[in-house]
């Protein structure tokens, strides 16, 4: 007996140890810190509640492995404070405002050492920030400038690509807006400070903010992540073509963006703007009052007579198209076939959006022969229609004529049957 009960004591506490060692495991991996415990220039910070402010365990640098020691230099093992912040264990405590460029490219613009830990991470922050306004004037002893910490919260940084990072697409407005919008903290300067108030609105901005959209440009995809500078003057079609490439690559070939670069105008933000985008249509081609083209071409010029040209064959496309397409409710309406007619009408709209864009080779016989295509289509699809809506109604008058003979044909039976009993009634009484 004895010798059978010690194997099955031994069985159960293997069984019931086994799933609180994996319990366990699994419990220590849902929670990645590579924060050592024994780390003593958190311990002792912690122990006596001065950790800096904004302090965020989730701080990249601490998650890779890097102590506090990794900025602020000094000794980590050591829980002497004499020791650990020392001079000569390389402690170089908090740096100025000036100094922080420097302190953060230490490793940053050290490709071989971020190689160890991000290959593929730009390491050409600090480069591209003394090139844009912020860092120019950060060297000439301007404060107020953004450093690094304005758009990175030191002791909470987060990778761009993490959304509560302050860097993520949809937040970069908001880190801008934070000094930009600021009309107190940017007295001293000679800008505007409307540029998140207008971009809210534009169309880029409710696809960013509003719907989510990171498609759509924040502030740094059009000055960069830490270029910060106006576009220049050739450089704003640039900018814009890097997302609008056929629009660029039309404009580009014209006569009129050669005629812009010699003038000094910027591109497609001479007509469209920068930061108030609003949504296109076709009243800003023509010669109507809103249209762009009569701000610069009057009566007789070949701008002028083009922009009427461009802006009659897109009206042309398009009011057919609504013919075709309230065509095509009806024979949706009627329950007739409209599959056809479907796939036209969306070529046909396909052209229409093309047309658009093809706008921007301010050409007339190109628009134009884009237009005349999907004309043609939409002719085909209202073809289409009408044999459908006359075959529902042929359809309709061959019911008719059926019901009519049906009913005829009920009448006659209905009489004959009358006539039947009569004649039987009346054999009856003869009876
Ligand atoms: C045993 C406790 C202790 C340890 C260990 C310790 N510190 Fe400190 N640290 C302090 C105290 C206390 C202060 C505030 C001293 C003061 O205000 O003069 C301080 C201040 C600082 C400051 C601000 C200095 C300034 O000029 O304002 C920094 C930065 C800092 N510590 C970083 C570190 C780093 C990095 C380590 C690890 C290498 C570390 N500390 C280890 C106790 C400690
Ligand atoms: C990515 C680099 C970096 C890391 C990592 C870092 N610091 Fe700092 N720390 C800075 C910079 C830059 C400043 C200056 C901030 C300023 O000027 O506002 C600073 C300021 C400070 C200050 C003084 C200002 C304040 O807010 O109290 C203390 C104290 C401090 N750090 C402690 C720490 C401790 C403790 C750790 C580890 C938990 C740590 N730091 C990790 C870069 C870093
Ligand atoms: C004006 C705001 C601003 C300043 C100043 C700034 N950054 Fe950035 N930083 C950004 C934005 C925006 C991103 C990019 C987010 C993205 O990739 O979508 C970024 C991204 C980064 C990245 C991720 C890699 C990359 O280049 O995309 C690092 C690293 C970085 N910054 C370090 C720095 C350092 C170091 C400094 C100081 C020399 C600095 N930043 C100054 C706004 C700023
Ligand atoms: C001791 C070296 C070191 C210093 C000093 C340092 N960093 Fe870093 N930083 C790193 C490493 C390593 C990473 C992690 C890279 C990774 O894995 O993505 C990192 C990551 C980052 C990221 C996130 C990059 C991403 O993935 O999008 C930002 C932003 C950043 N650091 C900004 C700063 C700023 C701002 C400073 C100065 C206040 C600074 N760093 C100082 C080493 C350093
Ligand atoms: C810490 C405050 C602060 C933050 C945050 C900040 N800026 Fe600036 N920025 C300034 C100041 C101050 C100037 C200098 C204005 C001047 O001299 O005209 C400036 C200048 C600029 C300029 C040049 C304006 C000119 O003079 O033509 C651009 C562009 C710019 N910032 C874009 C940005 C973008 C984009 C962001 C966010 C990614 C940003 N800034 C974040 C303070 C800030
Ligand atoms: C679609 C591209 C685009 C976006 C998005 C954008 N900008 Fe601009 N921004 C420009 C252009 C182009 C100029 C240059 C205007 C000029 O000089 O003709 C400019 C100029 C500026 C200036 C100089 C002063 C001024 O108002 O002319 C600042 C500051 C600025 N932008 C900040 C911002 C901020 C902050 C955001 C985000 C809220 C932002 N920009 C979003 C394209 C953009
Ligand atoms: C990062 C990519 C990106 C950049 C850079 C960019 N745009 Fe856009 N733009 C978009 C997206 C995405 C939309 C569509 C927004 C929506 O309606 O959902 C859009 C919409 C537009 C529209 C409205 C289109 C319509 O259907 O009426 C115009 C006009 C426009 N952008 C012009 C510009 C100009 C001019 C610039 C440069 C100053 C520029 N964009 C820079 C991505 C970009
Ligand atoms: C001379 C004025 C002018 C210039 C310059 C110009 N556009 Fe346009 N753009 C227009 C007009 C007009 C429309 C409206 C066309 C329509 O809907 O009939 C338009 C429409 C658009 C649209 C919406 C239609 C589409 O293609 O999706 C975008 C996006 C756009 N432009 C981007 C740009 C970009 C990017 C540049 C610079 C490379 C630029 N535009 C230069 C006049 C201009
Ligand atoms: C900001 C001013 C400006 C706007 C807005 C503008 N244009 Fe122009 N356009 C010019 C200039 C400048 C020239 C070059 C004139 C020249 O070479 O004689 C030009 C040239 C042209 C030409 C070539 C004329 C030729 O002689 O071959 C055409 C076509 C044209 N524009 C059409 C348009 C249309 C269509 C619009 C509206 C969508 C428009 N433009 C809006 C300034 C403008």
């Amino acid at each position: 007996m004895i010798d059978v009960k010690i194997p099955i004591r031994k069985l159960y506490i293997i069984l019931f140890a086994f799933p609180v060692f994996l319990l366990s495991n699994i419990a220590i991996a849902g929670e990645p810190s590579s924060i050592p415990e024994d780390d003593q220039c958190i311990v002792c910070h912690q122990e006596l509640e001065i950790m800096p402010e904004g302090y965020k365990e989730y701080d990249v640098h601490l998650q890779k492995g890097l102590s506090c020691s990794g900025c602020h230099g000094g000794d980590h093992t050591s829980d002497d404070e004499e020791v650990a912040m020392s001079k000569e264990n390389g402690f170089v405590g908090v740096p100025s405002r000036e100094e922080i460029p420097q302190f953060c490219g230490r490793c940053h613009s050290d490709p071989e050492y971020m190689r160890n830990y991000h290959p593929g991470l730009p390491t050409d922050q600090v480069q591209q920030y003394y090139s844009s306004v912020h860092g120019m004037k950060l060297k000439k002893g301007d404060k107020k400038v953004a450093v690094c910490i304005s758009c990175h919260p030191v002791h909470s940084i987060l990778p761009a690509t993490d959304p509560r990072s302050s860097v993520y697409a949809l937040n970069v407005p908001q880190t801008c807006r934070h000094c930009h919008s600021n009309a107190v903290y940017m007295r001293d300067y000679k800008i505007p400070t409307n540029q998140y108030e207008l971009y809210a609105k534009s169309v880029h901005g409710v696809a960013l903010l509003d719907n989510k959209d990171i498609s759509a440009p924040a502030c740094n995809d059009c000055h960069g992540n830490h270029g910060a500078t106006p576009p220049g003057l050739s450089s704003v079609t640039f900018v814009c073509g890097n997302c609008h490439i056929n629009n660029m690559n039309f404009f580009r070939q014209t006569r009129m963006a050669k005629a812009f670069e010699e003038l000094g105008f910027h591109g497609c933000e001479q007509c469209h703007g920068h930061h108030a985008i609003e949504k296109t249509s076709d009243k800003f081609v023509g010669t109507n009052s809103e249209s762009f083209c009569v701000k610069c071409h009057d009566p007789g010029e070949i701008g002028y007579e083009t922009a009427g040209a461009i802006k009659s064959n897109l009206t042309e496309l398009d009011s057919i198209y609504n013919v075709g397409s309230s065509d095509l409710l009806e024979v949706q309406r009627k329950g007739m076939n409209d599959i056809d007619i479907g796939f036209l009408l969306n070529d046909a709209h396909q052209r229409l959006i093309e047309a658009r864009t093809l706008v921007h080779t301010f050409d007339e016989d190109t628009v134009k022969s884009k237009t005349d295509e999907g004309v043609k289509l939409v002719q085909q699809a209202i073809t289409i229609s009408d044999k459908e809506i006359d075959k529902y109604y042929k359809r309709r008058y061959g019911f008719y004529i059926a019901t009519f003979i049906l009913i005829i044909l009920a009448v006659a039976i209905f009489l004959k049957i009358r006539d039947i009993e009569k004649d039987q009634k009346k054999k009856k009484h003869s009876v």
